[in-house]
């Protein structure tokens, strides 16, 4: 056994999260934290049939118990003024209909949280059951084209050429269901101020989505619904939207009068946030002998919900990763008994990755290239789904860094043919993408008079330290030390900031901040360059520098911002405005690339799986915080080990059940799965996205490594393991 102790010991230099220390010391509050006087508690009762109607709901018991404030349920809930036929998701206590097993089918409100629950267990619900469909494999003939007409076939060239091609290769993957499971379990606390005047403390990826999303349900002006997050303990998309318990908890606050705080046991936290649907592809590729790609072909049948169709990206990274002059895709959906599934880090591309990457590894062997050459043979310059160049592609220097980082070349690439402590020895790679944006924004920035600088946007953080990299953009680019910079976060009252998901924070969000800085630093030498006593006086903004607090002509020709405040008489100076991209944009293909090496250890009689060595490499332009940045690839890593080797949500399709929907029966990595992961960044920025050069990184981090080890795995063993996750018995 390695020493596990010198493990990631140093990550990397450089400035540590600016709320770091609130949040070890545990004075960050996170949404069920915040205390408020009179609050009430809410426990949901969940449906015990996956597919039927309520027949009855007896809560008088419930209704006597001790504490207990409210039991609501569709046979009393308060209408709804938003559950109309646009209304997007599930009606909770809208009617008789149960169309998921776990669905909430009452609210029990009382004055403490433990009598809250004990009422919860006295409500007697019965159902008519109706015969519930959750397997997909058993349903794959009720595939079909989904609603969404995004997700239509594409053909570029010739549909299938794969067929037709000298070497050629048509395989089937499979991504199981995955679950989010962020370590904070999903929380709000709902307070109405007024009839129509509420504030929610909610766990939320997007501040003003909620905030929408509430306002739009109970039909409310926008501003009259206030949404807190200032600290989210991780999302992985699983707080990208509103779900019904948010609404369960303001209608328990509505019916009682008081704040209501409701929190997600963790068996809801797999049937009430959404999940990776269950993915079952086809990829076909083809190549000449040398290994010129002819033909590919990727399909993917995804589970949704029967009240709601999700639909993902998943083969979209087939149409452009590669150049070749044929492709085509195909998505279907199948409806089943189930919640809706939602976007998990990754979403889509991470399942096409897994079939796309796989593909490309088994069609290298057959070709007898080296998996790394024959994606080299293959690169795209240009993208080849519409000719557009990239705006910024270092891909292939990614793949070279990474590859020395691992040893790639010191490698026997025969299969099962190195051992290394009485374990079979397997190296793999893989590579990934995803879309870089650039969303509008709004930020506001403030000088003092004190000299401190404070930027705010209605943002919320769910982890990879966006107020870190904001008060680095911000003290770059207004030029003042990080130490006086701050940035606010968390509360819907601020300008508008993106949600976060999408890796798209940094993109949008640093924008606006720069903009703003630069507007404000604009707005500060024009005072300054009007005062006729100032060195400044009529000095053009293209000629001063700003620096350490200071607007500079020369060393000599200066002025302190904290002296023309003072002299203005101002205790500060604030600009707030909004940022978007242009039609500049428009013309390049704008993407961050990953690629994933990996060494495993296989033990030949028990077929256990370690990653024993990792080499990241992230192409997502210029760096801005590259401690959190690290931070982001070694957590995307972390969920691929777990993707790759250990998590699968189990159904047990008589009851159209879950049957490890818990942490001691989903497995996800521990400290002790996961190995030493080198970071690298190739932080070249991009000269199109925005005026930073930064990509999005969030995505990347885990897009394309589970088949990094899968890879890794037949080239430890010569076995081919197409569905995750490669637990022992796969590999036996
Ligand atoms: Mo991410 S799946 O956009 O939180």
């Amino acid at each position: 056994m390695k020493d596990l102790s010198s493990n990631n010991k140093s990550i990397v230099d450089g400035p540590s999260r600016v709320d770091g220390k609130h949040k070890v010391t545990g004075k960050a509050r996170y949404a069920a934290e915040h205390p408020i006087d009179g609050m009430l508690y809410g426990v949901l009762v969940d449906s015990t049939i996956a597919k039927g109607t309520i027949a009855s709901i007896d809560s008088k018991a419930a209704e006597w118990a001790p504490g207990v404030k409210a039991v609501i349920s569709h046979l009393n809930s308060p209408k709804i003024p938003g559950y109309d036929d646009k209304f997007y998701g599930l009606k909770v206590f809208f009617n008789n209909k149960v169309l998921f097993y776990g669905q909430p089918v009452a609210l029990v409100v009382a004055d403490s949280f433990e009598r809250a629950l004990h009422a919860a267990t006295l409500v007697k619900v019965t159902y008519n059951k109706d015969k519930s469909e959750t397997s997909v494999d058993k349903n794959l003939a009720n595939a079909k084209l989904p609603g969404n007409p995004r997700m239509k076939d594409y053909v570029r060239g010739e549909a299938d050429a794969y067929k037709k091609a000298e070497v050629s290769l048509e395989e089937e993957y499979l991504m199981p269901l995955e679950v989010h499971n962020p370590m904070e379990l999903h929380a709000i606390i709902a307070h109405w101020l007024a009839d129509d005047k509420v504030k929610v403390y909610d766990k939320t990826q997007g501040i003003k989505d909620t905030q929408e999303s509430i306002s739009k349900t109970f039909k409310l002006p926008q501003e009259n619904v206030q949404v807190i997050a200032e600290y989210v303990g991780g999302g992985f998309g699983s707080a990208l939207r509103t779900w019904p318990h948010e609404i369960a908890a303001l209608l328990g606050a509505k019916k009682t009068g008081r704040p209501v705080k409701l929190v997600l046991n963790r068996m809801q936290m797999f049937t009430m946030v959404g999940y990776r649907p269950y993915t079952r592809m086809k990829m076909g590729l083809g190549a000449t002998k040398d290994g010129k790609l002819t033909g590919i072909t990727h399909e993917a049948t995804a589970q949704t919900s029967r009240y709601e169709e999700f639909t993902e990206a998943t083969v979209n990274m087939s149409k452009f990763m590669y150049k070749c002059a044929n492709a085509n895709t195909r998505y279907r959906l199948v409806q089943m008994d189930v919640s809706v599934p939602t976007w998990m880090r990754g979403p889509g591309e991470a399942t096409g990755s897994f079939a796309l990457e796989c593909a490309m590894d088994e069609l290298a062997y057959k070709l007898d290239l080296d998996p790394l050459e024959f994606r080299m043979k293959n690169y795209a310059e240009v993208d080849p789904e519409n000719g557009k160049p990239f705006s910024s592609k270092h891909l292939d220097e990614a793949y070279k860094l990474g590859a020395e980082k691992i040893g790639w070349y010191d490698r026997n690439r025969k299969p099962a043919s190195m051992k290394e402590d009485g374990m079979l020895v397997g190296y793999g790679m893989s590579s990934g993408t995803f879309g870089a944006f650039r969303w509008e924004a709004t930020a506001s920035a403030r000088i003092n008079a004190d000299g401190t600088l404070v930027v705010q946007s209605a943002v919320s953080d769910c982890g990879p330290g966006t107020a870190t990299s904001m008060v680095q953009i911000a003290s770059e680019s207004f030029g003042i030390d990080a130490s006086k910079t701050s940035f606010i976060l968390g509360d819907s009252a601020l300008p508008p900031g993106p949600t976060q998901g999408g890796s798209g924070t940094t993109s949008a969000l640093g924008s606006a901040v720069f903009d703003t800085c630069l507007a404000l630093k604009k707005q500060l030498h024009e005072i300054a360059a009007a005062e006729q006593d100032s060195p400044l006086y009529q000095s053009k903004f293209e000629d001063v520098k700003f620096e350490d607090g200071d607007i500079l002509l020369s060393r000599s020709k200066k002025v302190a911002i904290t002296d023309l405040l003072k002299k203005k008489n101002v205790p500060s100076i604030a600009v707030t405005l909004e940022s978007k991209g242009n039609e500049e944009l428009q013309k390049y293909s704008m993407y961050s690339f990953s690629v994933h090496f990996a060494k495993v250890h296989v033990h030949p009689l028990t077929g256990v799986v370690r990653v024993v060595q990792v080499a990241t490499v992230a192409d997502s332009g210029k760096i801005i915080s590259e401690k959190t940045a690290a931070g982001q690839m070694i957590g995307g890593v972390t969920g691929g080990i777990g993707m790759a080797l250990t998590e699968e949500g189990v159904f047990d399709d008589r009851f159209g059940k879950f049957i490890n929907n818990n942490l001691a029966d989903y497995h996800v990595p521990v400290h002790a799965d996961v190995p030493h992961i080198d970071t690298i960044f190739i932080n070249k920025p991009d000269p199109i996205i925005n005026p930073m050069g930064a990509k999005g990184m969030g995505e990347i981090a885990l897009i394309g490594f589970a088949a990094a080890i899968a890879n890794a795995v037949y080239h430890a063993t010569g076995k081919r393991i197409r569905e995750l996750p490669i637990t022992p018995d796969k590999v036996m």
